[in-house]
């Protein structure tokens, strides 16, 4: 009997790891650089209905040798003669909303993890002297991406935008723009196998085709100096014959304008001394911004403000200041589905500063540029970060490119949103060298991109002894800000456990708690003991609240999470039903006791002038 076991073990396993290797992508062209600031360029929006194929054996990919074949899905191949055989059609297949994820357009598809391949025809009057460029702003996980049967590139990573050069490939009329979109998850992505959040597939968030001059305003940044409240700094890149061209960056409303000239490769610094009107929750004062350069000009929105520390302080604008946060996931909060909308990030924002926040921690990956945006114009400061989250591959090198690059993508993206104060290239990760490694570099990637922001992470703690919890994660010493997630009173202990606990903090530096909580289900209520009752929350909140409120060095708190959503590991039948119940408001809209406990609480500090 035992042998024969053995035997069969072995068979098993050889078949799945030849699958893993198959699973890891070979090198294809990636995009091209990324293009900022689309709301505010000429772009004509390929939203709406896409037809699309599932395809969970990628049959459109490859052929029965698993090799990628040549005539896949994105050839779209209609049958010339009635002897033809083709298999597909997109144009007779069922359609679905973009932006939009798969899941929560389809029953069917609530659970499904594979490929979706989505087409949409557009006809296009190109001008002379212009480029042209799809932009996606964000499809998960995987995208392949082709035009006319031509590919043009992959992009991983199902939170950040990319974009491709078109141009020679479009066509007047029928053209056909075709994405084949994995999000299968693997043991060497970002995030790996295993998350508390759903894994919404699709193109989740708009399309377009841009059109530009032959040479444009690629990128830009314009901030104040960190520390500074009137040295403004950054610079302009051209693309195309961008060498020693004349920019003109304009503030009209500020009286500022600047001339600068670009080198050889398009690129030209900025930097001038100004008054202007600071950015703050108070004051969320955004400038519209003009640069111009030839024939091309973009405009944006922008506001200036100063973020920095000194010792366990965090100033804004050279105060010190209390971020009274809370933790939200992208999830649209009616309509369930990942958010994408500018209405779906006004609702939650609105949610969170009905709560009395300042500060929201945009939870595990970069959210749609609406959220930042809003953010913005609501003054709300945001927490960014990117899904380096629990367990990846620390030591594979595809893993930390793939990190670096939703980082480089995030920063570039958002490095002109004043909201945005702190960069988080970690959460929940364990305490090795090799993590340490990979983080440091992550932090360091950061710091290059952007000197103005603070850099932090969601750390654990351990304990030193039964009642003191240590938080000195080696990762603080690289960081600006420490970020701390505790769950005492629900994973640790029942809540009163909170009220005899030491905090020993060992780096001098500001601490926010990045999250805390309970799951709840709205309505359901009983003895202040029992789990899952909207008392038990509230009992929790309120011994996290006695205990925070004590640790000298807290500068920040972000309770998880404003409101219930979805995840797979949540299964308990009439209470999770697949959604984490820890927020403060349903998935229905309605708010729990415990967020009346936060807002006062809020409503306490900000009586405090906090
Ligand atoms: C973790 C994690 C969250 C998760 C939460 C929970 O700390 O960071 O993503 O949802 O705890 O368990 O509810």
């Amino acid at each position: 009997m035992k042998i024969k076991v053995a035997a069969l073990l072995v068979i098993v396993f050889i078949p799945l790891t030849i699958c893993q290797a198959q699973q890891q992508l070979p090198q294809i062209q990636q995009p091209t650089p990324l293009i900022t600031n689309i709301d505010n360029r000429h772009t004509l929006s390929l939203d709406g209905r896409w037809q699309i194929i599932i395809d969970p054996y990628e049959t459109g990919y490859y052929d029965y040798r698993y090799q990628p074949s040549p005539n896949g899905y994105f050839k779209n191949t209609k049958p010339r003669s009635p002897s033809d055989l083709i298999e597909y059609d997109f144009d007779a297949s069922q359609q679905l909303n973009v932006p939009g994820d798969w899941n929560s357009q389809d029953q069917k598809l609530l659970f499904y993890e594979g490929t979706v391949w989505y087409k949409k025809s557009f006809d296009y009057q190109q001008k002379d002297g212009k480029r042209l460029f799809v932009y996606f702003g964000a499809a998960n996980y995987v995208a392949d991406v082709y035009l006319n049967g031509e590919k043009l590139g992959r992009h991983e990573g199902g939170f950040t935008p990319f974009n491709f050069e078109i141009a020679k490939l479009v066509r007047a009329k029928d053209n056909y723009l075709i994405v084949k979109v994995d999000n299968k998850r693997r043991r060497d992505a970002v995030p790996t196998l295993n998350t508390d959040w759903w894994n919404y597939g699709g193109l989740t968030r708009t399309v377009s085709i841009l059109e530009v001059p032959d040479t444009f305003i690629e990128d830009y940044f314009l901030q104040l100096k960190k520390g500074s409240t009137n040295e403004f700094a950054g610079w302009v890149k051209l693309n195309g014959a961008g060498g020693n061209k004349t920019v003109t960056v304009e503030i009209p409303e500020a009286k500022i304008k600047q001339t600068i000239t670009t080198d050889a490769s398009g690129y030209a610094p900025v930097s001038f001394r100004a008054r202007a009107q600071l950015w703050s929750p108070e004051n969320p004062k955004l400038y519209q911004v003009v640069l111009s350069s030839g024939g091309n000009s973009v405009t944006d929105q922008i506001g200036f403000r100063s973020i920095e520390t000194r010792g366990t302080d965090i100033l804004l604008n050279g105060k010190p200041i209390f971020l009274r946060g809370i933790c939200m996931h992208e999830e649209s909060p009616l309509r369930g589905g990942r958010a994408f909308s500018e209405d779906d990030a006004r609702a939650l924002l609105t949610w969170a500063k009905e709560l009395g926040c300042n500060f929201v921690r945009l939870a595990h990956y970069p959210h749609n540029e609406h959220m930042t945006r809003m953010a913005d114009q609501m003054g709300i400061m945001v927490w960014s970060e990117i899904p380096v989250y629990w367990t990846i591959l620390w030591d594979n090198p595809e893993t930390f490119a793939n990190a670096k690059n939703q980082l480089d993508e995030n920063i570039t993206r958002d490095k002109n949103k004043a909201s945005v104060i702190l960069w988080s290239v970690a959460n929940e990760t364990p305490v090795n060298e090799a993590r340490t490694k990979f983080l440091r570099a992550l932090i360091d990637e950061a710091r290059k991109l952007d000197s103005t922001r603070l850099l932090t992470a969601a750390n654990e703690r351990h304990y030193s002894d039964p009642n003191t919890q240590v938080v000195d994660d080696p990762l603080g010493e690289y960081l600006d800000v420490l970020g701390c997630n505790e769950y005492v009173g629900w994973y640790d202990g029942l809540p009163a456990k909170a009220d005899n606990l030491q905090w020993k903090v060992t780096q001098n530096k500001p601490l926010v708690i990045s999250e805390f909580g309970g799951d709840a289900l709205f309505g359901n209520h009983g003895d202040a003991g029992a789990r899952w009752t909207e008392e038990y929350q509230k009992n929790l909140y309120e011994h996290q609240i006695g205990m925070l409120k004590k640790i000298p060095s807290l500068r920040g708190m972000a309770p998880w999470i404003l409101v219930d959503f979805r995840s797979p590991r949540r299964p308990l039948p009439r209470i999770q039903d697949f959604y984490n119940r820890k927020g403060l408001i349903s998935s229905r809209g309605e708010r729990k006791q415990a967020f009346y406990v936060l807002q006062n609480f809020y409503r306490d500090l900000m009586k405090e002038g906090k």
